[in-house]
């Protein structure tokens, strides 16, 4: 489907944006540029997809984009100023989400423009909440699920120019994540680098959500694996606010909360589908693994995968224990900390943030947020 797009600007036709420059870039030398690097000529940039992997992606975090907007948006219109001011979001406060939504319709434009006439437009969603913290609980973990969804493919795209883009898109983002942490009275960034994760893994979280589209979107092309439910996911926003200030869930800009939401030797109990379900838009996607039976829990945090065992498995349902560790031992924090994700796999292969797609085959269910901070 992207053909058409990709053919048309190869052959040098009008695209809509971005608008070209009326200067054309010297071809000398520069000053003070050492040798190599890419695209640092000066051929025009070119903002689209150069391949299938591009589109595909770009559609992805385009379909992220416009839940978020639609979900802010929705937020905001669902609850009373007194329902916000109730857990302590103000006015103000409430203005940055609204602004947030703003940088979301500012994204989705990029988006749209750097895919084209076949860009996807808004489709009809189902949001899991009923009160506000609820509300900022799921819209930290759906940020995070989309920046770590772009931070497993940026590096990957053909088009070095449209990640350019993209990465101005991620890192704005990312500090809407943080601000949602901070009204959960999390502890703002508790890990020392954001995860990666592979976009089937970003589609099977966000297909969910997704209730129909318009005919017109294209497909998206990536695996939907089968679901995966922590049964006794940490909570961060309980409804009882208890007295103890380290355990304070109050908005701030931080909160020590020396209490951790969880701990390495801390079991965690998992219920997963089998696959051959119908999810995401008009029900028209499969759930699929390739994987074999399952025996690990893979924890994807920060530059790591850790795996450990999957006991007590019946049917599906089974245990397992959160791992220990650091990233990169004394001084560093934690390997499993903030917003991360687990899967179930049939092997514990070794991967590592930029060949993190080679675990796909290996998935037996999941991923699931799993709130670790
Ligand atoms: C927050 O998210 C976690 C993980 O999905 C969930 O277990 C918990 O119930 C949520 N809490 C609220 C108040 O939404
Ligand atoms: C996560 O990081 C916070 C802030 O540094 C810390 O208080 C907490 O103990 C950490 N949690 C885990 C599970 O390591
Ligand atoms: C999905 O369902 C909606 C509502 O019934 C319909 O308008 C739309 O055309 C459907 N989309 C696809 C891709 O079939
Ligand atoms: C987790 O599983 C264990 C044993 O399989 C069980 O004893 C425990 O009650 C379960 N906890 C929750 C929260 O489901
Ligand atoms: C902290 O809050 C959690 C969730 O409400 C509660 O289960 C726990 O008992 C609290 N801990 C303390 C020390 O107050
Ligand atoms: C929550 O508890 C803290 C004390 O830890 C208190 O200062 C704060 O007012 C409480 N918030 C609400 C909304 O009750
Ligand atoms: C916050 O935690 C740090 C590290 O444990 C500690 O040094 C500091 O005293 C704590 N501050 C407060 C206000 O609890
Ligand atoms: C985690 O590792 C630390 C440092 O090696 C150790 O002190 C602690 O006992 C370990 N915790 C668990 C639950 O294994
Ligand atoms: C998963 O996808 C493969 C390849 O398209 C297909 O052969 C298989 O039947 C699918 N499995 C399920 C459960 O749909
Ligand atoms: C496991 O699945 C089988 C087949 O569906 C069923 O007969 C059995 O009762 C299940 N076991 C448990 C513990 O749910
Ligand atoms: C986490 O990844 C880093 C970087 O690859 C590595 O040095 C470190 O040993 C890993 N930590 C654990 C606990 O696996
Ligand atoms: C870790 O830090 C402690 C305290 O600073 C120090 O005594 C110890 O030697 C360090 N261990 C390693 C392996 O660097």
């Amino acid at each position: 489907m992207w053909i058409p797009i990709l053919a048309a600007a190869l052959a040098g036709l009008a695209v809509a944006w971005p608008t070209t420059t009326t200067t054309t870039p010297t071809t000398t030398a520069l000053n003070f540029q050492p040798s190599g690097g890419l695209g640092t000529n000066s051929t025009p940039p070119f903002y689209h997809p150069l391949s299938d992997f591009d589109f595909q992606s770009l559609n992805l975090a385009l379909n992220q984009q416009l839940l978020e907007l639609d979900l802010f948006h929705f937020g905001l219109a669902k609850f009373t100023v007194q329902d916000f001011q109730d857990v302590q979001i103000f006015e103000a406060d409430r203005f940055l989400i609204q602004f947030l939504a703003d940088q979301k319709v500012s994204h989705a434009t990029l988006l749209s423009n750097m895919i084209g006439e076949q860009a996807a437009n808004q489709c009809t969603y189902q949001f899991p909440f009923q009160a506000v913290r609820e509300f900022i609980n799921f819209s930290q973990q759906i940020a995070a699920i989309g920046e770590s969804g772009i931070l497993g493919f940026i590096e990957h795209l053909n088009s070095r120019a449209a990640a350019q883009l993209l990465a101005q898109t991620l890192t704005a983002s990312s500090r809407e994540q943080m601000i949602f942490r901070q009204y959960e009275g999390l502890f703002p960034v508790p890990v020392d680098f954001q995860t990666a994760i592979t976009q089937s893994m970003m589609w099977t979280m966000l297909a969910p959500f997704i209730i129909s589209c318009p005919a017109g979107n294209p497909v998206i092309e990536f695996q939907n694996f089968p679901g995966l439910n922590v049964v006794n996911n940490p909570d961060p926003t309980p409804f009882i606010n208890t007295s103890t200030p380290d355990n304070n869930t109050d908005p701030a800009i931080t909160h020590n909360r020396s209490i951790p939401l969880s701990f390495p030797g801390r079991q965690v109990n998992l219920t997963w589908e089998l696959p051959g379900q119908a999810i995401g838009p008009n029900s028209s996607f499969v759930t699929n693994t390739t994987a074999g039976a399952p025996q690990f829990v893979a924890w994807i945090s920060q530059l790591n995968t850790t795996y450990t065992v999957l006991d007590n498995i019946v049917n599906q349902t089974g245990t397992t224990i959160q791992p220990n560790g650091t990233v990169f031992g004394n001084g560093s924090s934690a390997v499993v900390n903030a917003t991360m994700f687990i899967a179930i796999t049939d092997e514990d292969i070794f991967v590592t943030p930029f060949n993190i797609s080679m675990i796909n085959a290996h998935i037996v269910a999941g991923p699931a947020v799993y709130q670790a901070g």
